[in-house]
This record gives C-alpha cells, sequence and structure tokens, in this order.
C-alpha cells in the first residue's frame, strides 16, 4: 500500500452554478480525507472543474461571451463555495489548465502511436444534450429519443475511435479478481454486479473525437487538428494529470506513482459507463497494472420529495443560501449524517433544522457548556486527573467511528460519536453534579465527574474534527487543549493533573426554526 492516501471527486461541469448533489460529493470526500490525516496518513486530496465541451460552449453562446470567460466565471462559484464549506483539498484541478491539456495530449498521442485508436465514419442520431450518438435502446416505448436526450440531429461524420470492446474480458476479470481479493473495484458491493452486467453487454468502442466544426471547445488532437478529443476522455485524465502523471516515454513517474492509485468519490450516475468501463480501459491501455487500478466509492444522490433534483424542475438547492442562512457546520453535518453512503436520501430543510438544532445545539453544545460552566463554577475550571467509568465506553464508541469511518460509513460513524455525547448527559443528569457540589463528602465523586465530561468533549472533539472542523477546534480551544487532534490522542486520559479549562462560549446557536 502507498504510503499517501490518493482522494479525488468527480470533478464538476461548469455549464451551471453548483448545487447541494455536488457540494454532498464534495464534503464526504473531505471528510474521509480528514479522518485518514487523523489516522496518520499522508492525504493527497484532489478536486476541481470539469471545463470544457458541449454543454459549456452553448451556455457561453447564449450568455454571448466566449467560454473561456464563462468558465472563469461559472468555476469562481465553485471555489467560493468550497471555501466556505472548508474543504481541504490539496490540489484543484480545473480543466483548461495547460499542465493538464498537455498531459491529455500525451496520452492521446500514445495511445494513437500504439494503434489503440482508429479513424471510422458513423452516421446516426447524435443527443446533442449528452454529447452522444444514441442506438436503438435508448428509444424509448413509443420509439422516441426521451427529453432527457434533449435535442436529437442525424449526423454523418468521421471521427476516432479507441478500442474499448478487446478490453472487454480483462475487465471482467478485474472486476471478478478484487471481489475475490476482498478489494471491490466497486464500493458499496451491489453496484459491482451492475458494472459487471454493463460490461457483459460491452460492445461498441468509444467515439473519443469531435470535429472542430461542431465543437471548438476542447483539447485538440495532436494527431489531427481538426478534432478536439471527447470531453469524457480530457474529464477522466484529470485524475492522473494534477498528480503527476505524463505518458511521454521516459519520464519520471516518481512522485506520481507515490500517490497513486486513487479512491475515486462519484455519484451513482457517472459509474457506468465513464468510470466503471472508459476509465479503467484508459487506464489498462496507458500499460497500468492491475494492482493499480483504482477504487470507485459511488455514493447515491440527493432528491427532493423523491424527484430528481434539477434547474428545470425548480427544486434543485442552492448550497450558497444554505451556508448563509445555517452556516457551515449545519450544512456539513446534515450532508453527512443523515444519508447513508451509496443510497439516495431525500432533501429536507426540516431535517436539517431538526438535527441541527437537537445534536448539535441541545446534545453537543449544551455539554460543552454545562461542563465549562460547571467545572469554573465548582472548580474554578481546574481538572484533577481522575479514574472514569466512561472510559470502556468511550473506547468502544471511538473504535467503532474509525472503523465506520475507514470503511466510508460516515454517517455511521457520526452516529457513534454521538452516542458518546448523548452518554455524556445522561451521566450529567445521574449523577447531578450540582449535589455533589453542596456535600463535601462527595468532592471526589465531583472531579471524577468534570474529569470525565472534559475527557469525552476532548475526545468528540477529535471524533467530529472531519465533519464539522471549525466547531471541532472551537471545542478544543474552549477546553485549553493544545495537544495534536489525531486519531493516537483520542485515547482516555490526555487531559493532565491540573489542567486549566478555558472559558465557556456557546458555540452552537440554536436555529429559529420557521412554521
Ligand atoms: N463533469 C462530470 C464528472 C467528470 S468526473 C471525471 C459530471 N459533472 S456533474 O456536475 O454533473 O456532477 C458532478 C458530481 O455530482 C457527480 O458525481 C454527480 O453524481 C454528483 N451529483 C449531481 N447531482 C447529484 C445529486 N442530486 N446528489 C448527489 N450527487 C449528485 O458528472
Amino acid at each position: 500500500m502507498p504510503n499517501t492516501f490518493f482522494i479525488t471527486t468527480a470533478i464538476d461541469y461548469t455549464n451551471g452554478a453548483p448545487h447541494i448533489g455536488h457540494a454532498y460529493e464534495k464534503v464526504l470526500a473531505d471528510a474521509i480525507a480528514r479522518h485518514q490525516r487523523l489516522a496518520g496518513r499522508d492525504v493527497f486530496f484532489l478536486t476541481g472543474v470539469d471545463q470544457h465541451g458541449q454543454k459549456v460552449q452553448q451556455s457561453a453562446q447564449k450568455r454571448g461571451v466566449e467560454p473561456a470567460e464563462f468558465v472563469a466565471e461559472i468555476t469562481s462559484l465553485f471555489v467560493e463555495l468550497w471555501k466556505k464549506l472548508d474543504l481541504s483539498h490539496d490540489a484543484w484541478a480545473a480543466t483548461v489548465e495547460n499542465l493538464h491539456k498537455s498531459c491529455v495530449q500525451g496520452m492521446l498521442q500514445r495511445l494513437w502511436d500504439e494503434g489503440q485508436f482508429y479513424k471510422s465514419t458513423q452516421s446516426g442520431y447524435y443527443s446533442v444534450r449528452q454529447e452522444q450518438f444514441l442506438t436503438e435502446k435508448e428509444r424509448g416505448p413509443d420509439g422516441e429519443f426521451g427529453p432527457e436526450w434533449g435535442e436529437v440531429v442525424l449526423i454523418e461524420e468521421e471521427n476516432y475511435y479507441f478500442k474499448l470492446a478487446e478490453h472487454r474480458d480483462w475487465l471482467l476479470h478485474l472486476i471478478d479478481s478484487r471481489t475475490q481479493a476482498g478489494n471491490p473495484l466497486v464500493i458499496p458491493d451491489f453496484r459491482v454486479a451492475e458494472l459487471r452486467n454493463a460490461v457483459e453487454k460491452l460492445t461498441g468502442d468509444l467515439c473519443i473525437s469531435r470535429p472542430k466544426s461542431r465543437l471548438t471547445w476542447g483539447i485538440e488532437l495532436p494527431f489531427d487538428p481538426a478534432f478536439v478529443t471527447y470531453v469524457w476522455f480530457d474529464a477522466l485524465s484529470n485524475y492522473i494529470s494534477f498528480a503527476g502523471y505524463d505518458a511521454k516515454p521516459g519520464a519520471d513517474l516518481s512522485l506520481f506513482k507515490s500517490r497513486w492509485p486513487a479512491l475515486h468519490v462519484i455519484g451513482k450516475d457517472i459509474l457506468i459507463p465513464p468510470h466503471g468501463i472508459y476509465w479503467m480501459i484508459m487506464l489498462r491501455a496507458l500499460g497500468f497494472t492491475d494492482a493499480e487500478m483504482p477504487t470507485l466509492l459511488v455514493h447515491g444522490w440527493w432528491n427532493i420529495s423523491g424527484a430528481k433534483m434539477s434547474k428545470s424542475l425548480g427544486n434543485s438547492i442552492d448550497p450558497e443560501v444554505l451556508v448563509a442562512r445555517y452556516g457551515q457546520a449545519a450544512v456539513r453535518y446534515y450532508l453527512l449524517s443523515d444519508i447513508s453512503t451509496g443510497r439516495d436520501a431525500d432533501f429536507s430543510i426540516e431535517r436539517l433544522e431538526q438535527r441541527y438544532n437537537a445534536e448539535l445545539a441541545n446534545s453537543l453544545g449544551n455539554l460543552l457548556n454545562r461542563t465549562l460552566s460547571m467545572a469554573k463554577r465548582y472548580r474554578s475550571g481546574i481538572l484533577r486527573r481522575m479514574d472514569s467509568p466512561l472510559a470502556a465506553f468511550v473506547q468502544e464508541k471511538t473504535n467503532a467511528y474509525d472503523a465506520a469511518m475507514s470503511s466510508y460509513q460516515v454517517q455511521a460513524a457520526i452516529e457513534a460519536a454521538m452516542e458518546i455525547v448523548t452518554r455524556c448527559n445522561a451521566y450529567v443528569e445521574e449523577t447531578a453534579p450540582w449535589k455533589l457540589a453542596k456535600d463535601p463528602a462527595q468532592s471526589d465523586k465531583l472531579d471524577e465527574v468534570l474529569y470525565t465530561l472534559s475527557e469525552s468533549l476532548r475526545i468528540i472533539s477529535i471524533l467530529m474534527s472531519p465533519i464539522i472542523p471549525r466547531e471541532a477546534e472551537a471545542i478544543r480551544t474552549q477546553l485549553n487543549w493544545q495537544g495534536e487532534a489525531s486519531l493516537a490522542a483520542a485515547r482516555w486520559g490526555a487531559l493532565p493533573e491540573g489542567h486549566q479549562l478555558g472559558e465557556p462560549v456557546p458555540l452552537f446557536p440554536r436555529i429559529e426554526t420557521q412554521e
């Protein structure tokens, strides 16, 4: 296993503003990356934007601006939003960059030189919106191409094709051998079968070019300047071009190899065919070995009352508005706790408000505040280092959290951490420190309670740091604990004898819910 944990997200199309689905995927990858850092691993987290292609060219045309100007404007919306959501990516993949273009051209040239492409004429129905030729199986029961394909035109043109089909048996074998080795190519499991079925049906090759007469906003084929490359060939390559890859024979790949292979976090709509088929075969054709194939972590979708979120339906949720209104902690917490990785979920403002108020404001916020206030009132904020009846419970939940995060089950991980919070709040009620404080004979017991709560909060702050990084840090500041936030430090007993706690400051202001 390489020492670097390399994680990527899908790169978002820059033909429109970001919505909550884009934000979820980025925050999910961010939480996973932050957890790996907590575990002491070197992390390379790459995200970015998909800036070429027909949709972008069309959107720019509609606005009457150059594509470059258009994508710069949309890209800045993503950049600003990711800042507000505290994404901790190490690199930014913007596909108009020269580094990316020349890397993709190197890949194209090499595959061309090695005979992986051929030129051929195809005539048929072409979906302008999906940027692909349609076959008979795309026709609906009424014999027509459905509205999801947008405008469909009959065209005949010469293009370059990538020999996909001849890699079919290899890909089937790869899928099976990875499953047998207990290291499935696709997570969650039920997506493996879905991909396998699609690969079994693979027959055709992939058109990897677009004539410039139709599309100019793309990366030019190095061996034929009358064409640009297909947007998926361009976009998928970001995962290696921005990680130090170079397809030219003899290039120094040591930095790249120290990172690769990646965990690709993607939505369920882009598993088949782009990531599960095109990307795997592209890598193989470039000489990547089976051991160098990445893993696909496929998340589900956020829907609105069971329906797909879309601009045209007017039901798309703007994360910018949510962050302005509720703050990034509420948005991150909701997106990570109200969906199970791999499954779909329904987006609900009411649930966002309820969960924030119940779990962050009431449970966690109150626990922090009452702990620090009681310690201040009864002990001037100074702790004695005591044994605790909760130590074993906290350790058990910390282990459960770590196991869940390591298998990308962020929701389950949050649940484990929040169980500590719930247990601590119950413990306050059971022990009633306000009564203990009145009885000098209970002095040790009071110290035990205050130490237990403070030490639990210190550990909770570490566990919550991948989820709500800013607030987790604020908890540590209030506890006046300057130690390193790492899983190694999430063991019972790090607050020393005589530790002076900080001042209580309300952390999660309640959301006034709308009637
Ligand atoms: N540009 C391509 C990906 C190229 S990757 C080399 C693309 N862009 S996208 O903007 O349409 O989608 C970006 C990501 O957001 C995808 O992984 C997609 O699944 C995800 N989501 C889009 N809508 C979503 C929801 N409603 N819910 C969750 N994720 C969704 O595809």
